[in-house]
């Protein structure tokens, strides 16, 4: 099969990766891609958002299967110009990635279908959110509706530093038409899960857990980034929180979109809260987590080609999901100043060593080549991933080679994975 995939990011080396691993992968073409994806993959100079232009390539190219790993073509709508153009696509349709697109949809339909989640309210104009935090308990929750790169979450601690965050998102926009609209919801405490899921619109086949560190700095201080480094499976994870999550979230939020006529096929990725009253959704995604994937995908035993293509003729209920018994961890080497400023442009060294290394990956996020040589070329740079026996070794694994790997102003976090200790 002739495969795209769309997306530049470290999740979409590890969707390519494990692609290719497939026997049924005969040539595979990445828009727009980055160094460490053109090692398997041929890139090509057209962006997530160019719909037409990928649509167009697809046809040049008889491409037999669209992956889409990124949020904002999928929010866009580019699900639905494939499938117009009889193109066979993974991913959403617009009317079903709403569901990571509107924070206050996603909310609304978890009242309505009584999944579990923060308590909330939406607010369309300033004055009524002002109004709101007149008499409501602190810390409170603030999130701009609409995608804002996982950074539209302000968590305020007095009515002062929330009034600021409803200026912030809804009259001095600082993540645009993002915040026209917000979700005001109650604090919640506990660890968080990332479980990511296939869906074919009926039929939800869950992934094993995953934690992300989405601060910037040691000790969950510092901004909130994409997520600075994974781990899988979380331990905190038990059978009895996903027996609970089966029974009461995940296939009751896949009925729950087909009963709006909004059935959901693709990736739903669900971040999950383990709260002293049990979990509760914090948010949902509609594609692969980065860099969730970065350790979920290398433990997966199936070939991956057979589970997109259930997911889209609908027959994921023939499939059974199967993960390898072992851990993995992802450090993420990023530019310093990430995710603010930084300079790009910095020659990486030491790849060559970990490569085709049993039980190494490194996925490339924000590299290119530059006469020749991968620079780095973004925020998140690269995820080093390690597996091992168990959690402990993995994460001995993935800072070991983290360290053999070198760019001016490279910067990490040296606690991922610091909970493992405390299971
Ligand atoms: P989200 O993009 O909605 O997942 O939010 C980003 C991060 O903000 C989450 O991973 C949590 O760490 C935090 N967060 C979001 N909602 C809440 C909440 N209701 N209570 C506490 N923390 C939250
Ligand atoms: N790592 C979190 C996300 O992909 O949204």
């Amino acid at each position: 099969m002739r495969i795209l995939i769309v997306g530049s990011g470290g999740r979409e080396h590890a969707i390519a990766w494990k692609v290719a691993q497939s026997s049924k992968a005969e040539k595979i073409y990445c828009a727009p891609g980055n160094a460490g994806i053109s090692e398997f993959a041929e890139c090509v100079d057209i962006k997530a958002m160019e719909f037409e232009k990928l649509v167009s390539f697809a046809k040049e190219k008889k491409i037999d299967l669209t992956i889409v790993g990124m949020d904002d073509p999928l929010v866009g709508g580019i699900v639905d110009e494939f499938e117009k153009a009889g193109l066979r696509v993974f991913g959403p349709r617009k009317n079903a990635a709403i569901l990571e697109g509107s924070k206050a949809f996603s909310k609304d339909l978890m009242k309505k279908y009584n999944i579990p989640t923060a308590a909330y309210e939406n607010f369309d104009t300033p004055e009524e959110a002002i109004k709101y935090l007149e008499t409501a308990r602190y810390p409170i929750v603030l999130k701009a509706d609409g995608l804002a790169l996982g950074k539209g979450v302000l968590i305020c601690n007095t009515k002062a530093e929330a009034t600021e965050g409803v200026k912030t998102l809804m009259l001095d926009k600082q993540f645009g038409d993002a915040g026209n609209r917000i979700v005001i919801e109650e604090f919640m405490t506990g660890r968080e899960v990332s479980v990511l899921s296939f869906v074919d619109g009926d039929t939800i086949r869950i992934m094993t857990s995953a934690q992300d560190h989405k601060r910037a700095k040691d000790g969950d201080k510092g901004l909130n980034t994409g997520g600075m480094g994974t781990f899988s499976p979380s331990p905190f994870y038990t059978e009895e929180v996903d027996e609970f999550c089966r029974k009461y979230i995940y296939q009751p939020t896949v009925d729950a979109m087909k009963a709006e006529g909004r059935p959901f096929k693709g990736i739903i990725f669900f971040g999950l809260m383990l709260t002293e009253k049990g979990p509760k959704v914090l948010e949902y995604n509609a594609r692969f987590g980065d860099p969730e994937a970065q350790v979920v995908l290398p433990r997966m035993k199936n070939d991956i080609i057979d589970v997109f293509e259930a997911c889209i003729d609908g027959k994921l209920n023939d499939i059974e999901l199967e993960f390898e018994d072992n851990a993995a961890v992802c450090v993420v080497l990023a530019s310093d100043g990430y995710p603010e400023h930084y300079d790009k442009g910095f020659e990486i060294t030491g790849l060559e060593e970990f490569k085709d290394k049993d039980g190494y990956y490194v996925f490339h996020a924000g590299t290119k080549y530059d006469n020749g040589k991968i620079v780095t070329n973004g925020g998140r740079v690269l995820g080093v991933v390690a597996k091992g026996e168990d959690l402990k070794a993995a994460r001995k694994n993935a800072y070991e080679a983290a360290k053999h790997i070198s760019f001016a102003n490279k910067y990490m976090r040296n606690d991922i994975g610091k909970a493992i200790d405390e299971a």
